[in-house]
């Protein structure tokens, strides 16, 4: 890569950077920060300068390949490049923060879930779907913390998308939610 190259893909980091923390600065409210923040994730996704080939390498026991590019020191403002190996996906979740995903390379199929539950017992749930959209490059979802998805590659080739969210993933308790079963277990995902 070249000192040319290196020096774009610093820039495309870190003018999303510099819109999320102008964003959290001025609010703490989600829906605003999500409306702030995902013109800036989309130019980044589109600019494309800071793909690297590593972010589609992996260990093949893993369904996905999570490269983190940024956390603050307190872990907040985190951006990744994830790759969705062929036909592997996964299931529904939340992220307890904000959270922007935009395609980078490749379709992801997302499905949105919704609780018909009360809320009334722990670690229960019941589900039902909403709606699915495979995403393609440049589009974004955006989602809030207890907004609830799953995704799927279903296509023959390995998916890139650009993830945005408040906190780094390692340091909120997300959920994992099976819609068959109605059990709810914490949800934790490997990130390099
Ligand atoms: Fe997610």
């Amino acid at each position: 890569m070249s000192v040319q190259s290196l020096t774009q893909s610093g820039d495309a980091l870190a003018t999303l950077v510099a819109e999320m923390r102008r964003a959290t600065t001025e609010s703490s409210d989600p829906r605003t920060i999500l409306k702030r923040v995902t013109p800036a994730a989309r130019r980044m996704a589109l600019d494309k300068s800071w793909v690297r080939p590593e972010f589609y390498r992996g260990d093949g026991e893993q369904p996905n390949i999570s490269t983190l590019l940024h956390e603050d020191p307190d872990h907040s403002l985190a951006v990744y490049a994830v790759a969705w190996l062929p036909g592997r996906g996964v299931p529904p979740h939340d992220h307890q923060t904000w959270a922007i995903v935009v395609g980078v390379d490749g379709p992801e199929t997302n499905v949105f879930w919704e609780r018909t539950d009360d809320r009334s017992q722990p670690g229960r749930c019941a589900l039902k779907e909403t709606y699915r959209r495979t995403f393609g490059i440049g589009e974004a979802v955006a989602f809030l913390p207890d907004d609830i998805h799953s995704v799927q590659n279903n296509s023959t080739e390995i998916s890139l998308a650009l993830h945005v969210y408040g906190k780094n993933l390692n340091h909120v308790i997300r959920h994992r939610f099976d819609p068959v079963t109605g059990e709810i277990k914490p949800f934790t995902i490997k990130v390099r």
